[in-house]
């Protein structure tokens, strides 16, 4: 059976299945292979009526399947694993073959297998995936980068098996190399930053008011049917009203409350922190799962003094107050992370189209929501926007909500109510908003320990001032 396949997979756990099984019953002939022969005798033997699958059973059978231009979607763990399975499969492929990695790789990585795989002449497409298992059959967002020669022939497939909003696919080409897994990393980071955002509403609601998780699942299920209808608050009212079976208490109440983390929102905060964005949404969101986890810290710290107060006296309008407060953290987290993906595309050189990016993440994805529309809507206006926070929309929104914000960061900070998450967001808005930052006396000190030199408002040049000697003379630098 030879050059049958349009397309083939390998790496066939439950995210690779399930891509192979969409493309097939989206009518495309999907070639299977798997380091363990069994993974691809389950995956015909289950759900080999849902299309044509070729199963294979050596990297050689399995390049031989496919139709030319081959293309080999890898779906494996991230890192050294990702490398081997390139390097078994590149020798066999002829110039003009794709390698796809839709993994949750390292935009960086991408970046150095495509280089050293052009040399080889193969493209290389580091594609972002998301959506989850369930994403992944029924219809991921899908952010693909590498060439745009590659495009060609990948992009109807993957255009193809892309959930649809309105009828568009969630699929376009990010740019070249490394845009793909730098988009899902950033779309990653956000997704933090929203859960987080989301988890504090939880905590204040709960904290503030004394609501039961069931209730609070009713005022997200109410929440869902506005301006924040997403999935993530979704699941998050179907989370609330769970009760655990074994204990009949609320499931939330069972789980530790120690938030793991796999590594992207890490990546999009180191990264943030080498391109110098403000990404402190995302940022904070990273950290408060870190703090979370620190079990004996947190355990040494219990008996540390609180605020007098522990209830809110007057709850009337709360819980309104909060749905505002959380939608404006949402906008300046939208907004740091697609400033990021704007500063990774001056820096390596990535064209992106940002209302492209906020049009694809409308759905499929793990952060899909009614939001992102406004944002395509807002990037389509103006494409050269500063800011998600100056565009008409988002700027009428957060002043009206901007009451509501400082009164529930003032509240949770009186009623000692952590929330990293919205106070940053309102430093941020707060910071970009200020005529004058207390930066200027910052770089005052700099210049007093360090002669590090500052820059004048009124002259140009840079300048330093002898603060040893009386006269505190100033001189160019
Ligand atoms: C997606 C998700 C997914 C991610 C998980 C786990 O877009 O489908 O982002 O790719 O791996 O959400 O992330 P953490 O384990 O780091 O929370």
């Amino acid at each position: 059976m030879t050059n049958q396949a349009s397309i083939g997979v390998t790496g066939l756990a439950v995210m690779g299945r399930n891509l192979a099984r969409n493309l097939a019953r989206h009518g495309h002939t999907v070639a299977l292979h798997n380091r363990s022969e069994q993974r691809t005798r389950d995956l015909v033997e289950r759900f080999g009526s849902e299309g044509e699958f070729i199963p294979t059973y050596s990297a050689r059978e399995f390049v031989d399947a496919l139709a030319r231009p081959r293309q080999v979607v890898i779906m494996v763990k991230a890192g050294a694993p990702t490398d081997a399975v390139i390097e078994e499969f590149a020798p066999l492929l002829e110039p003009g073959d794709v390698i796809v990695d839709a993994g949750n790789a390292h935009f960086a990585d991408t970046r150095r297998r495509e280089a050293a795989l052009r040399e080889r002449g193969l493209h290389f497409v580091g594609t972002g995936v998301s959506g989850g298992e369930e994403g992944a059959l029924h219809g991921p967002s899908i952010m693909p980068g590498g060439s745009k020669e590659s495009y060609e022939s990948l992009g109807p497939l993957f255009e193809d098996i892309s959930a649809k909003v309105g009828g568009e696919p969630c699929c376009t080409h990010i740019g070249a190399d490394g845009a793909g897994h730098f988009v899902k990393m950033v779309h990653n980071g956000i997704e933090y930053a929203d859960m987080q955002l989301i988890a504090e509403s939880f905590d204040l609601l709960r904290g503030a008011l004394g609501y039961e998780p069931a209730q609070i699942a009713e005022v997200f299920r109410t929440w869902n049917t506005g301006r924040l209808d997403s999935y993530l608050i979704e699941i998050t009212a179907q989370v609330l009203a769970h009760t655990d079976a074994a204990t009949g208490k609320p499931f939330v109440d069972v789980v530790t409350d120690q938030a793991e983390q796999k590594g992207t929102g890490r990546w999009t905060v180191q990264i943030g922190l080498d391109l110098g964005v403000p990404i402190s949404g995302i940022a904070e969101a990273v950290f408060a799962r870190s703090l979370s986890g620190h079990a004996d810290l947190r355990a040494a710290s219990r008996g540390l003094p609180g605020p007098s107060r522990a209830k809110l006296s007057d709850a009337e309008g709360f819980a309104d107050d909060v749905e505002r407060a959380l939608y404006a953290s949402k906008i300046v987290a939208y907004a740091q992370g697609f400033n990021q993906i704007q500063a990774g595309g001056a820096e390596y050189g990535w064209d992106i189209d940002l209302g492209a990016v906020a049009s694809i993440w409308r759905g499929g994805c793990i952060i899909r929501a009614k939001f992102l529309d406004d944002i395509r809507a807002a990037y389509a206006a103006e494409p050269g926007l500063p800011t998600l926070l100056t565009s008409g929309d988002f700027r009428a929104a957060v002043a009206d909500a901007q009451d509501s914000w400082r009164s529930v960061v003032a509240t949770a900070a009186r009623l000692g109510i952590p929330t990293p998450g919205f106070a940053t967001a309102l430093a941020y808005y707060d910071g970009l908003r200020a005529e004058r930052l207390p930066a200027a006396l910052v770089q005052g000190q700099r210049d007093y320990f360090g002669a590090h030199t500052y820059r004048r408002v009124d002259r140009e040049g840079t300048f330093h001032t002898e603060w040893a000697t009386e006269e505190r003379a100033e001189k160019p630098a």
